[in-house]
């Protein structure tokens, strides 16, 4: 059987590789969608498109790595669920998968939706990729060595940067109880940013935080997919993922903050933590 170090190396061909084509998939059927069909409310969406993305990924993993773990927004199971939720075994590969980030923009024709997978190994994330084909960025992170855009090595904004010179971005979330509270928030944090950014996906959010582009994100109520492979993003370009009363934040997600990981981020403790 492989190393741990070889079995990592094929994880990441092999995510990049799936990043890359299921990311064909969603640039070609963007704004073009057959079937929109709801979830739990109306202002929550999933097409076919989303559904043969993630079936495209699932099988991919499974037959390349039959034992590990996958868990992906369209096909997770409460059992499955639940798993991450008790606690990941310490030698266990985890494939945390969004297929399409930005599902209404991906309907809408917006070409602002990504494709996010997330690899854990135990309960850290070990490799993260979002991929958005419509510009062809493609962001990674691998565990100790650095965060990467198209190859280049990328870093968060210093950390000395302030509120009022960071872009702040949020999410709007679908359910209704948590829009109220997202705008709580943002209505404390908007008066001083030097702007707000609300993109609608938050895997590449995340990605630009990363990337130096923005200064932090933050949203209500966000599930493990949607952060898995941004996470290590950040934190990797030398960031900081919390929750937002700025405690360590669980693989099955909740409500984050993803910032620059310098005064910045307290600042936004500060003003949104109840
Ligand atoms: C959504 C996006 C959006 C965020 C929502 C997520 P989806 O994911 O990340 O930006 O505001 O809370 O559910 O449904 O497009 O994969
Ligand atoms: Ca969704
Ligand atoms: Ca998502
Ligand atoms: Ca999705």
């Amino acid at each position: 059987s492989l190393s741990v170090q070889d079995e990592g190396n094929a994880v990441e061909a092999l995510a990049m590789d799936l990043a890359l084509k299921a990311g064909a998939m969603i640039k070609d059927k963007s704004g073009h969608a057959l079937q929109v069909d709801t979830k739990e409310s109306r202002f929550d969406l999933v097409t076919e498109v989303d559904k043969a993305c993630e079936d495209f990924l699932r099988n991919q993993v499974q037959e390349k790595f039959p034992d590990h773990f996958y868990l992906g927004e369209e096909t997770a199971t409460e059992k499955e669920l639940e798993r991450l939720r008790s606690g990941l075994k310490d030698s266990e590969w985890t494939w945390i998968v969004d297929p399409i980030d930005g599902t209404l923009n991906f309907v809408a024709g917006m070409p602002l939706s990504v494709v996010s997978i997330g690899v854990a190994l135990g309960q850290n994330m070990e490799i993260g990729v979002v991929y958005n084909p419509f510009n062809d960025e493609l962001f990674y992170a691998r565990r100790g060595q650095g965060a990467y855009l198209n190859g280049i090595p990328i870093n968060v904004l210093p950390h000395d940067t302030e509120l009022e010179d960071s872009t702040v971005s949020v999410g709007f979330p679908s359910k209704p109880e948590w829009r109220l509270r997202m705008l709580e928030a943002i209505g404390k944090v908007a008066p001083s940013a030097r702007s707000v950014r609300a993109l609608g996906t938050a895997a590449l959010h995340m990605s630009y935080v990363g990337a130096g582009r923005i200064g932090c994100f933050f949203e209500h109520n966000l599930k493990p997919w949607d952060v898995a492979a941004a996470r290590l993003i950040v934190e990797e370009a030398g960031g900081r993922v919390t929750d937002m009363n700025g405690n360590f934040l669980q693989l099955t997600a909740g409500s984050i903050l993803a910032s620059n990981g310098g005064v910045l981020h307290d600042r936004i403790v500060q003003l949104v933590s109840d």
